[in-house]
């Protein structure tokens, strides 16, 4: 985007004026146009000092991603081709289904915040703005339907290794929340549209609690989540952390794609595991097993030893309690 490029040019020249004529020049535009694209970003948050004579100076940006940041972090050749980042957005999960005909395979979706974000089971995500990662990638990949809880598995254990990466120490409660000190810090939703064999396209979203205070969680959240900063009292920086993820991810799902192998990705998530070796109940509708968690299997399924006859739970629409 245009504007992405401006905001490149100004931040890689951060210590001098670059002038209107120069960017113009650049980029193929009229000076109007330049300064149509300087005044959107300043809307955005982005403080740009400018003389006449002189042109623009980038002074400091908003706390917010920047498209052109994320895509040279990104591996070469990388999976997510195009990224769509929003301030405000519905959902990343629904305006990729709601997009899904004009969306390219690899589509990231970004926003800043979400008024109607949501979890599995339609449950509500808390989505302020500017301090988490709220995301979802849109994919078109050859593999069959039946290959859906790898994916979870693959995404969770890529947001995993990010966050272990950087020493904390998080664990992963089967099948796609990602625990921090016995609460959620993270979920992710997968949900797709396909054919009796065929995956038709695929929306991977996840949500991660980075930045948000204490005090930004209502009290019934409070109780049951935190973000980074409220347990380790600092700021992170959200950027780093998506692009490590989707570096992770790229890894994994090629594995997935190529060899239809995640072993990888499945021992991070055993060796990580909040539930394994604890009773469970899983919820199904209004049925209900209960169990004790002794591995995983080979396709990320749960195996559950129901009074001594072991049981492999797929993720498909259950919902897992660790029992006290
Ligand atoms: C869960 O724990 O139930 C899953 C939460 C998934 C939340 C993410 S935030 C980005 C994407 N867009 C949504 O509306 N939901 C997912």
């Amino acid at each position: 985007m245009l504007k992405d490029e401006i905001l490149l040019t100004l931040s890689s020249n951060s210590k001098e004026f670059t002038s209107g004529e120069d960017i113009s020049d650049k980029l193929g535009i009229s000076r109007a146009a330049v300064w149509k694209y300087i005044k959107t970003l300043r809307e955005e948050g982005y403080i740009i000092e400018s003389y006449s004579r002189k042109g623009y100076k980038l002074i400091s940006s908003p706390n917010i991603f920047s498209v052109e940041g994320l895509k040279s972090s990104l591996v070469k050749n990388s999976l997510i081709k195009e990224i769509l980042h929003y301030n405000t957005i519905d959902s990343t999960n629904d305006f990729c289904k709601n997009s899904s005909d004009t969306l390219k395979d690899g589509t990231l979706v970004l926003a800043e915040t979400q008024t109607q974000g949501r979890g599995r089971f339609n449950r509500p995500w808390f989505s302020p703005k500017g301090t988490g990662i709220f995301c979802s990638i849109f994919l078109k990949p050859k593999l069959s339907p039946y290959d859906i809880s790898k994916i979870t598995s693959i995404i969770c254990a890529s947001i995993a290794k990010a966050l272990l990466d950087m020493n904390i120490p998080i664990s992963v409660k089967w099948p796609n929340d990602i625990y921090l000190d016995g609460k959620k810090l993270g979920g992710i939703l997968t949900e797709m549209k396909c054919d009796m064999d065929e995956i038709n396209y695929l929306i991977i979203g996840f949500g991660l609690n980075i930045n948000q205070s204490k005090e930004d969680f209502p009290e019934d959240i409070d109780k049951t989540a935190l973000s980074l900063k409220s347990y380790l009292n600092q700021d992170f920086n959200r950027e780093e952390i998506l692009v490590s993820i989707l570096n992770n991810f790229e890894y994994f799902y090629k594995a997935l794609l190529n060899n239809s192998d995640s072993k990888e990705a499945f021992q991070i998530i055993k060796d990580n595991s909040y539930v394994l070796n604890k009773e469970v109940i899983i919820l199904k509708g209004k049925e209900s097993i209960a169990g004790k968690v002794i591995d995983l299997g080979h396709n990320g399924e749960l195996l559950l030893d129901i009074n001594g006859k072991i049981e492999q739970i797929y993720s498909g629409e259950v919902s897992l309690r660790v029992k006290n």
